[in-house]
């Protein structure tokens, strides 16, 4: 099994998971850290609408949670026409703890895939040396 397939693999396993009721929109998100530890999250809505998570805060929360510090590789799949672009939120979620060119794989349950990097997502990104830090 590629590192891919794992990923792509162990998404659509954690997305079944989601906590869903409202949109009816499940999400999951893999990612891959620098050890090469897996990290999974779903999305997980709450009756209190602005409450809910997605699934890549919370494959981020899980990395953290872990002992993971770097994202290498992140896959997010939902049952969608077109691969689902993470929102405005998680694409900064995902700049803290990756670097520009890190890959990140949109995907649907079809199969169709868009790869994109943390710097396309979020181009000209907020960042630590803005706050003149390393
Ligand atoms: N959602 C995610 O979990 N990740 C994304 O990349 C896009 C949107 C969730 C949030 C909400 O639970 C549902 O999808 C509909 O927006």
């Amino acid at each position: 099994m590629t590192d891919a397939t794992d990923l792509r693999d162990r998404a659509l396993v954690v997305r079944e998971r989601a906590h869903a009721p409202y949109s009816g929109f499940k999400v999951g998100a893999a990612i891959r850290d620098e050890d090469g530890a897996v990290h999974l999250g779903c999305n997980v809505e709450n009756v209190a609408y602005p409450e809910g998570t997605c699934a890549e805060a919370g494959a981020i929360a899980a990395m953290v949670a872990a002992g993971g510090r770097r994202i290498a590789a992140a896959y997010v799949v939902a049952d969608a026409p077109d691969p689902v672009p993470p929102c405005g939120g998680c694409r900064q979620k995902l700049a803290e703890f990756a670097d520009a060119d890190t890959p990140v794989v949109m995907a649907t349950t079809d199969g169709a895939e868009r790869r994109v990097t943390v710097a396309d997502l979020l181009p000209g990104a907020f960042a630590a040396d803005h706050m003149g830090r390393a």
